[in-house]
């Protein structure tokens, strides 16, 4: 667990990683080359530890760098099977389902199972599969997949809550290896997926139309090993760049693709933060009082859902009433009675929250229900009156490197604790006075239940008490 004392600004200069989220499914697209592929700022994560075992498990040779170079070769292509015992641990790990399948001809990979951010189905990444030629079933928990060649052909990817995201990564990887042209509509977006349709083209596919809805890919024999560059983490951009902002310091974050965060930065701005861009630095400070905000997650080029959590801890602090509602994935909302240990007032209304600003926060104990909400927590910590405690910080360490120390050289007062009565922070706990304090008033008579005649006369809501 993590304690923080907070209310501390700060200050100085920091820098962004590689992407998770470009990270894994290029890692699993290593699987479909014929040689070995090396790629440079692979975030040091545990989503890349799982992933790496997985890939290991399916007979490949990982090496990692602590420069964050890794290099990737398929040593024994026999393995089809992603075991449930890895893949629940990650739901990426389903990322190897397109590639297995291209290259192999058949793949056995575990349904994920249930994740708190909401349901989140695979059906479209089977039914693109299948639309190449794979005959699919479930069984025990499994995705079964097999065929011959896959086939290119047209492939509608268009979900109730917009494209998908992984789901257009194992497509697009199987569709890079299937024999004739597939054409993509209604693909994801976002730049992960950009950036693995790069690493596939740099090993010899042939994807057109990258960042926007409709992909063509001329499917290839073939593909080799490559070298490649996996793109900055903008949702760890925007994480720094709120840290900067909620504890009112001054932040210089270096490392950033301003071009992926067009959208969040204009509602960064709206809300007060300002953000002076250099090349692809940024310095952030905050002027003058935070504003209230309207705010809906959307796919790319939208707010990413992968921030929302992260903008409700800033706007519990904003001068008036927010909104904030995410239709990638409308439960997402685990961080709201977290945040309201800490004196936030926020409601949850289906897909929204609805957020009252208060003026300050206060610390508590609070636990951490996934990866991104883990993230808020800390930055409400980090703005927060006295000392914080966040519990089940393992979801944070699966997309943070090491976030507390990047944080603690800017100055802030973050420990990591093994999670024991002994290491909770004094001023969380009771002292024997209060606690003398509260088992005497809950030993106190309970007040009468009814009020007397005289009083219900006068009362406006007699009704009620009857
Ligand atoms: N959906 C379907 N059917 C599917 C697939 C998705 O209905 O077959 C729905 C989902 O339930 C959701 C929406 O479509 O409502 C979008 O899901 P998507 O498939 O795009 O999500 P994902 O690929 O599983 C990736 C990121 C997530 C990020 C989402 C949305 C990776 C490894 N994960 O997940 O990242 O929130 O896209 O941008 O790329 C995170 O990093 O914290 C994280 C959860």
């Amino acid at each position: 667990m993590f304690t923080i004392r907070g209310g501390k600004p700060l200050r100085g200069i920091t820098a962004v990683g590689g992407a998770k989220n470009a990270a894994l499914p290029i890692m699993a697209a290593a699987l479909a080359a014929d040689s070995a592929s090396v790629l440079h700022q692979v975030p040091d994560l545990s989503d890349v530890t799982t992933l790496s075992q997985v890939l290991m498990s399916l007979g490949m040779l990982v090496e990692r760098r602590v420069d964050g170079t890794m290099r990737l070769e398929v040593i024994n292509a026999q393995p089809c099977l992603a075991d449930y015992e890895l893949v629940r641990r990650m739901r990426a790990s389903v990322c190897v389902l397109g590639p297995l399948l291209a290259r192999r001809q058949r793949a056995c990979v575990s349904l994920p199972g249930g994740c708190n951010i909401g349901h989140r189905p695979i059906d479209l990444h089977l039914k693109g599969l299948a639309a190449l030629g794979a005959e699919i079933t479930i069984e025990r928990g499994y995705v079964f997949a097999q065929a011959g060649r896959l086939k290119g052909t047209d492939i509608y990817l268009g979900g109730p809550c917009g494209s998908t995201v992984t789901g257009t990564c194992n497509v697009m990887t199987a569709a890079a290896l299937a024999q004739g042209v597939t054409v993509i509509s209604a693909a994801a977006c976002e730049p992960e997926v950009v950036n693995l349709g790069q690493y596939l083209n740099a090993m010899g596919a042939k994807i057109e139309g990258l960042g926007t809805p409709l992909l063509r890919i001329d499917g290839v024999d073939q593909l080799r090993g490559a070298e490649h560059t996996i793109i900055p983490d903008r949702i760890e951009a925007v994480t720094l760049i709120i840290a900067g902002a909620i504890t009112r310091g001054r932040l210089r974050i270096s490392g950033v693709c301003l071009e992926h965060l067009a959208g969040v930065l204009d509602v960064l701005r709206s809300i007060g933060v300002r953000i002076e861009a250099q090349g692809t630095t940024v310095a952030v400070s905050v002027p003058e009082a935070l504003r209230p905000s309207d705010i809906t997650a959307l796919p790319y080029p939208g707010i990413p859902t992968d921030v929302q959590a992260q903008l409700t801890a800033l706007l519990c602090l904003a001068d008036g009433i927010s909104v904030v509602t995410d239709k990638v994935f409308p439960d997402r909302f685990l961080h709201i009675p977290e945040l309201c240990r800490m004196g936030a007032r926020i409601r949850r209304e289906g897909a929204s929250g609805i957020i009252s600003g208060v003026p300050k926060l206060s610390g508590s104990c609070v636990m951490a229900s996934d990866l991104r909400a883990s993230a808020a927590l800390l930055l409400a910590g980090l703005a927060a009156d006295g000392e914080s405690v966040i519990r089940r910080i393992y979801h944070l360490d699966r997309g943070y490197e090491r976030l507390e120390r990047k944080l603690n050289m800017l100055g802030a007062d973050i420990s990591r604790v093994t999670d024991a009565p002994a290491h909770l922070p004094s001023s969380l706990q009771p002292s024997p006075e209060e606690m003398q304090q509260v088992n005497n008033d809950v030993c106190e008579p309970p007040p009468p239940k009814f009020l007397k005649l005289a009083d219900v006369k006068s009362s406006t809501s007699y009704n009620i008490l009857n």
